[in-house]
């Protein structure tokens, strides 16, 4: 029985990361569950009153590890904490705060699914919401692509982040309005607390590649029907949990038995190219599953013991 285990903070976590080796990690994780290398659970949520507790999580048997992340939200806040077991000697590994992890996977796998399924020189990205994912989702997928252009959306967005954000870039970044970033777009993505959709979908380029980060709950969207039915594809994380509780999917009007849904374990689990042959609107809508915290923990876990010996000799 561990009666010492480890405790890892966001700062370190923030300290251990980036985005790209986050995205890599990802690939590896999504790879290993198309390959049967790997499990998942859906997302269990319990409610009472006003009050949630959420719970994901996976194994990922090929690296030898499980885990749960557990949240609960108050006042629609979430906190996020992770626990990670180590399968080789069936002990707990550490436990992590889960709130840097969440915050660098949601963006990395944006930037990972639009470098693989996105336009092939994106110069426009146009980003809704400029709270904590909507700045991830910029800055990770920013360092990704050389835009020369970045249109930002919301009514609360701080001017001076955008500034920060344009120089971090190199190219220039401004609040707009709807219609004005998603015109001429590569690359949109929606990462608000919106349960209606954010913008008109016939305002889209052919072409363009959208990815909604917000609400994963099945009574909400970001996006409408107008552009799930200019889709060519729409690239979901993991079906069974994104059928449940993607609300762009469950709520579209127009959905028929041939909407052009697939997820990252068919995409990974085939030889085929993620960019369809004939040019046309690419969705990507991100959930978010456990899966992924189980895979960026023990990533963080992993350099976190690289850098300090010390804490190695308190695991298992
Ligand atoms: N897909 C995932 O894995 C994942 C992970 C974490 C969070 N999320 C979701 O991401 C969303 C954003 O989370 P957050 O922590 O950044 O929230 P946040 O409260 O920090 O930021 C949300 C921002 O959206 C803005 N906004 C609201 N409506 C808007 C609209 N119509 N157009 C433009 N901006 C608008 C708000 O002003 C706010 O600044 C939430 O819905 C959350 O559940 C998804």
């Amino acid at each position: 029985m561990n009666t010492s285990i480890p405790f890892i903070s966001d700062r370190q976590v923030a300290q251990a990361l980036d985005f790209a080796s986050v995205a890599t990690v990802l690939g590896e994780a999504f790879a290993s569950l198309a390959a049967g290398g790997a499990a998942v659970h859906q997302r269990q949520r319990t409610d009472c009153r006003d009050l949630r507790l959420s719970t994901m999580g996976a194994v990922w048997a090929e690296r030898g590890v499980a885990g749960v992340k557990v949240y609960p939200t108050v006042r629609g806040q979430f906190s996020f904490s992770i626990l990670l077991f180590d399968l080789a000697t069936n002990q707990p590994l550490a436990v992590l705060d889960g709130n840097e992890i969440t915050r660098l996977r949601t963006a990395a796998i944006t930037a990972l699914v639009a470098s693989k399924a996105g336009p092939l020189r994106p110069r426009k990205l146009a980003v809704f919401g400029a709270g904590l994912q909507g700045r991830a989702q910029a800055e990770a997928l920013s360092g990704w692509f050389g835009f020369e252009e970045i249109a930002l959306v919301d009514p609360a967005g701080d001017p001076a982040w955008a500034q920060t954000l344009a120089v971090q870039a190199g190219c220039p970044a401004a609040f707009t309005t709807p219609e004005a970033a998603v015109r001429g777009a590569d690359i949109v993505v929606t990462a608000t607390r919106s349960a209606t959709p954010v913008f008109d979908g016939a305002w889209l380029s052919p072409g363009a590649f959208v990815a909604a980060m917000g609400i994963s709950a099945p009574k909400g969207r970001e996006l409408d029907d107008t552009t799930m039915d200019r889709a060519g594809r729409i690239i979901l994380e993991w079906l069974p949990q994104s059928l449940a509780e993607a609300g762009e999917v469950v709520l579209w009007q127009g959905r028929t038995a041939a909407a052009p849904l697939v997820d990252l374990p068919q995409l990974y689990a085939s030889d085929a190219p993620w960019r369809p042959e004939a040019p046309g609107i690419t969705v990507f809508k991100s959930v978010g599953i456990g899966l992924a915290d189980v895979a960026v923990a023990q990533l963080a876990v992993s350099r976190i013991l690289q850098r300090a010996p010390a804490l190695a000799g308190a695991l298992p």
